[in-house]
């Protein structure tokens, strides 16, 4: 087991790879302890839960509502959880942000911790300390920047995962190698194999990889004022091909992150050859590069991005691979990119 610190505003949070959800009674009160999880993992692996009521949420993005979060907060009253229980989230993002989000908020906050059984969940959703809900179709409208005492990353849970669900989460990896870590993708590209097939030493190393790059920069920036912004790469595009094509959100930032990386080219910063490496790798990874889209339509969801300021956008472009920078990029120039895919 590898062990990472994030030093939040709001108090240290140990994120810790290879530990198992059935040891998670090692980190938790012996009382007073609620377990939030969705139908999936419940009924995967609720016979590993410590002993603790459960509260049991459906799945997918359509359910990370306030309703939701109104459903928790009375189950919680019913239960009679005081500002002395501690909740746990057992499950992959959704699980993960919107138990922060409720134990920030019910009582004014309780502590909390994850075990994260995903692998975006655990190299992304559960590290940073962003927790919330969407809001009238929204994504992540309402929340709270609150880190977790902890997250056990139980690489075991990953082998019960779709497939597809996998894939999502080596495109957050590939990310992370290309905005810091040129080993890292060395490493990725060498390895391909052994990771798609959830080799434990390969995985466990990816794993702790990502999450200390992403803690990195998170403890240098928790709240998105600057460098955090890197995280975004391949997010813009990303956002739009997911908002119009309805493409699942790992496949849709491999798409982005192929534009990003020609955008890259196209302003001098990056070599065909880099760019072409960033489109194998992500391919090895069963991830998509290529695609049929409308080109309106994904500009006219540019215009939408959150980002967004007046004409321009701050996009990430690389300097080579495991080194990036943002610039402010018009959105016409976007739209000349796009003739890459
Ligand atoms: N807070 C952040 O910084 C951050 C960052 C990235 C993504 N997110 C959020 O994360 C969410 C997506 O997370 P996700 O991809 O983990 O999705 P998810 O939580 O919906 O999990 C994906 C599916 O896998 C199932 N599942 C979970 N663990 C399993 C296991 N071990 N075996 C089999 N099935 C399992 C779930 O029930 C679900 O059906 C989005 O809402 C996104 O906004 C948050
Ligand atoms: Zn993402």
């Amino acid at each position: 087991m590898k062990k990472i610190d994030i030093q939040g505003r709001s108090g240290k949070s140990t994120i810790m790879v290879g530990e198992y959800l059935d040891r998670l009674t090692r980190y938790i009160p012996s009382d007073n302890v609620v377990l939030i999880t969705d139908e999936n993992v419940s009924r995967l692996y609720r016979k590993q839960f410590p002993h603790a009521p459960v509260i049991t949420i459906g799945t997918g993005e359509k359910i990370k509502t306030l309703d939701t979060a109104g459903e928790i907060y009375q189950a919680l009253l019913d239960m009679d959880a005081q500002r002395s229980s501690f909740i746990v989230g057992i499950g992959g993002g959704i699980v993960c942000d919107i138990t922060g989000f409720i134990a920030s908020t019910y009582l004014r906050g309780v502590p909390f911790g994850f075990v994260s059984s995903t692998l975006l969940s655990q190299v992304d959703a559960s590290v940073g300390g962003k927790n919330g809900v969407n809001f009238k179709g929204f994504k992540n409208m309402v929340g709270v920047f609150n880190q977790p005492d902890f997250v056990i990353c139980d690489l075991n849970l990953l082998k019960t995962l779709p497939q597809r669900e996998l894939l999502c989460g080596f495109a957050e990896i590939v990310k992370h190698a290309a905005i810091e870590d040129a080993g890292m993708f060395d490493y990725l590209e060498k390895n391909n194999e052994k990771a798609l097939k959830l080799d434990v030493d390969v995985i466990e190393k990816l794993v702790y990889d990502s999450v200390r790059i992403k803690s990195g920069v998170v403890n240098r920036d928790e709240k998105e004022k600057g460098e955090r912004r890197k995280l975004n790469f391949g997010h813009t595009f990303g956002h739009a091909i997911e908002k119009t094509l309805g493409l699942p959100h790992g496949e849709s930032v491999s798409l982005g992150m192929v534009m990003a990386a020609s955008l890259s080219v196209q302003k001098g910063l990056l070599s065909q050859k880099d760019a072409r490496r960033i489109t194998e790798l992500l391919n090895c990874y069963n991830l998509p590069t290529r695609i049929d889209f409308d080109r309106r339509q994904i500009l006219d969801a540019l215009k939408k991005d959150k980002k967004r300021k007046g004409d321009h956008i701050h996009f990430v472009l690389l300097n080579g691979i495991g080194s990036c920078l943002i610039e402010d990029i018009a959105i016409e120039e976007l739209d000349r990119v796009m003739d890459s895919l």
